[in-house]
Order: structure tokens, then C-alpha cells, then sequence
């Protein structure tokens, strides 16, 4: 396994691997846990090369503080990753990403002005900046995203489309700890007890999955919110059922689409996503 620095020294080096087949991409803020890991063993077994990026993004962050406190575990984060078996690992500073800043603004329609969108105001267009300027670095032939930022994949998706990049977008399942939370570098900031207590999002996640027969959409919002509610060490950001592609509100469940419930949580100061697919 090669940690690589530098654009040049990558594409020199991922040059020669190209001829012998795909390359999948895995793009990562580090931080990593079996989430990650579980991309970069599904790049492994459909690719013959394969690149982990780490780099704490700045243009997505929306909050200075939230950038600060994001965990930076390199050395944790190649050991993990040697163990994969994957060839690259690319850990670019900020200045070889944006060599000067990086002003394009994206247009994703209703994509980015709903659910995290509309409560990180910027952050789709930072992640869209960093992956697109990463895809052109690495310029993979697979590149694979977590389900749990599910909105993220389908902004990732759109801009593929928008700048005819030849990408597959591959999605992949969310990965939980054993109390169902769903894995995340921001677990690594919660306390003990925080943990214990941010199981139950998941927890009402899968029991509102069992009430869409008997309740309405509005019923089922208005019970996750306060049964997370409830709980002191917890406050719901938002909840919204929405279709899985144009992420439009869904009002009744006879509606045709696929309906992911999308959750945002603060557990004190942290704050924490996941989604499941209701029908
Ligand atoms: O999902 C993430 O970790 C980040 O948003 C990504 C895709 C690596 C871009 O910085």
C-alpha cells in the first residue's frame, strides 16, 4: 500500500496499475470505522486497483467549530487500511486540493434545499467541489458512498450527470454498531453514555418502519420526533419522509415511490444522521 501526497506522484504512479483493469475509488474524511471499510472491500472484490482518499474537506463544513473537533486519525486510518489489502491511499493537504479557493456554485435543485441541505447551508456545494475535484484527480472508474448520507449520494449521482463524468456511483449499505447505531466518525466524539442513549434513533427508525400500515405520514413524524424527543440526551433536528430520487415530501403512503425517513439528531453537541427505507 502507497500513501500518496501529491496529484502528480497519484497519477504517475496509478498510471502503470491502469492497464490491468477498473479503478475504484473510496473517498473518506479518514476517521475510518467498518463503514469505510466495507467499501473499500467492495472496491477491492470489483476493481483491480483501488484509491482511498483522506481529506477532512473545509468547504463543507458550515460550522468552524464542527471542522475543528472532526477526529484526524491517519496513522489508525493506514493501519486499518493496509489490512484491506488496497494499493493507494492519497492524504492531500489543503493547498493540493485548492491550489486557489474554489468558487463554482452548483445548482441541485430541490436536490440540496431540503433535509441537510436546508440545515448546512453549503455543504452539498463544498462535498460537490471536493468529489469533483477528487473524480478528476483520480478519475475512477467506480466510486463508492455510504447510504447513510443518502442525500449525499443522490447529489453525488446528479453530478456525475451534470459534468458527464464517466463514473459509476455504486451505493452501499449503511453499516450499524451493534446497538443498530449507524457507524459514523462522529460516534468517536460521543461519551459513553451518549452512545448508549443514541441507540435509540435507530431503535425508532426500525419500530416506525412496523406503524406505516397504522399510522398516517404525519402521525409516524410526529411519533419519531417525540420518542427522540423524550430522551434528554437527544434533540431531532429534523425528520422527513421523502422519495428516494427527487427527495420530495411524501404526504401519504398510497404515493408510488420508494420512502427513506431521513433523521438528523443533535446528542449533545454532536450531531448525527441516518435513514431507513419505510416500503
Ligand atoms: O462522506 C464523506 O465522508 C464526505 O462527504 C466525502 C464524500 C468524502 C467528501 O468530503
Amino acid at each position: 500500500m502507497l500513501l500518496v501526497k501529491t496529484k502528480e506522484e497519484l497519477q504517475q504512479k496509478l498510471g502503470s496499475f491502469r492497464e490491468f483493469g477498473t479503478v475504484g475509488f473510496v473517498p473518506t474524511m479518514g476517521a475510518l470505522h467498518s463503514g469505510h471499510l466495507s467499501l473499500v472491500e467492495k472496491a477491492i472484490n470489483e476493481n483491480q486497483v483501488v484509491v482511498v482518499s483522506i481529506f477532512v474537506n473545509p468547504t463543507q463544513f458550515n460550522d468552524s467549530k464542527d471542522l475543528e473537533r472532526y477526529p484526524r486519525t491517519l496513522e489508525s486510518d493506514l493501519k486499518l487500511l493496509k489490512s484491506t489489502g488496497c494499493q493507494f491511499v492519497f492524504a492531500p493537504g489543503v493547498n493540493e486540493i485548492y491550489p486557489k479557493p474554489d468558487r463554482r456554485i452548483f445548482n441541485f435543485g430541490t436536490l440540496d434545499s431540503v433535509m441537510e441541505g436546508k440545515h448546512r447551508s453549503g455543504h452539498f456545494n463544498g462535498v460537490a467541489q471536493v468529489v469533483s475535484r477528487l473524480f478528476e484527480i483520480v478519475k475512477p472508474d467506480k466510486a463508492y458512498f455510504g447510504l447513510k448520507d443518502f442525500q449525499q449520494l443522490a447529489i453525488i449521482k446528479n453530478l456525475v450527470v451534470q459534468l458527464k463524468l464517466p463514473v459509476e456511483i455504486v451505493s452501499c449499505p449503511i453499516i450499524r454498531e451493534e446497538s443498530g447505531l449507524a457507524m459514523s466518525s462522529r460516534n468517536e466524539l460521543l461519551t459513553t453514555e451518549e452512545r448508549e442513549n443514541a441507540a435509540l434513533i435507530s431503535r425508532t427508525l426500525f419500530l416506525a418502519k412496523n406503524f406505516v400500515a397504522e399510522k398516517s405520514v404525519e402521525q409516524l413524524v410526529h411519533w419519531v420526533l417525540k420518542t427522540i424527543n423524550k430522551n434528554s440526551f437527544l434533540t431531532v433536528e429534523y425528520f422527513e419522509v421523502v422519495d428516494d430520487t427527487r427527495l420530495k415530501p411524501i404526504k401519504s403512503w398510497s404515493e408510488k415511490n420508494t420512502k427513506i425517513g431521513c433523521i438528523a439528531v443533535f446528542c449533545g453537541k454532536i450531531r448525527l444522521i441516518d435513514n431507513i427505507i419505510l416500503n
